[in-house]
């Protein structure tokens, strides 16, 4: 049994930890840290997973940034202990933030990742979209929460500056109380 709850920040430090264990050294000298640094991070999406000795054993954070003057989400990191990766943990994150950020009225998001990995979650490589350099273009990818929602949306990424509360379209709280739940280990078989 696992335990998915929103991140807090008296959980930062075991978060930024595990990040440590999954990612190459220097991970914060990635462009995308740039957009992220000074900006708070979209709460109720940070997600990690505990299991049933409370060990964390992922994490999954949101930070929102703008396109073309648009609000978007930028998902990432996300990350799964080596010893439970392939076990779906990774999935879970995705899906379950995904729906979330949909429930949210968030209408698109986008990361800096392997498609191979991306593609099956419903992300595509984004046009036109450009993040800081050094970025490989191939690897800015995008998914839409709503109908159509990157259309039209192109140009530099950039950091969210102010109250990004007041600046989503569609922006709904999340659904009260929304704390710890329990869920089952996925069924990594069934794909
Ligand atoms: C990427 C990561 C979060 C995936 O979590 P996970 O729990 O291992 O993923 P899942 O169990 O849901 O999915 C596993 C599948 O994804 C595939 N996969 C994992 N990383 C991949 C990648 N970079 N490219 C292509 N496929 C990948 C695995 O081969 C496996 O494939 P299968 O289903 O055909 O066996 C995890 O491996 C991790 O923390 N990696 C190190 C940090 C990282 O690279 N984070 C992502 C960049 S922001």
């Amino acid at each position: 049994m696992y335990e998915l709850c929103p991140e807090t920040p008296a959980d930062t430090p075991e978060v930024e930890a595990l990040l440590d264990l999954c990612f190459a050294p220097g991970r914060t000298a990635l462009s995308s840290y740039r957009l992220r640094d000074g900006v708070a991070p979209v709460r109720p999406l940070c997600l990690m997973l505990r299991n049933e000795f409370g060990a964390l054993m992922g994490a999954i954070r949101y930070w929102p940034v703008r396109v073309g003057g648009r609000p978007v989400l930028l998902l990432g990191p996300v990350a799964v202990h080596p010893t439970t990766q392939g076990e779906g943990l990774g999935g879970l994150l995705m899906r379950e933030s995904l729906t979330r950020a949909a429930e949210m009225g968030w209408r698109r998001v986008m990361l800096v990742g392997d498609l191979p990995y991306y593609r099956r979650f419903g992300f595509w490589k984004l046009e036109g979209v450009e993040m800081p350099p050094p970025t490989n273009p191939d690897r800015v990818l995008g998914i839409e929460l709503a109908p159509g929602a990157w259309q039209g949306v192109a140009g530099p990424v950039e950091r969210e500056a102010g109250d990004s509360a007041s600046g989503n379209e569609m922006r709904r709280d999340p659904p009260a109380g929304r704390g710890c739940t329990e869920i089952e280990p996925p069924d990594h078989s069934a794909g």
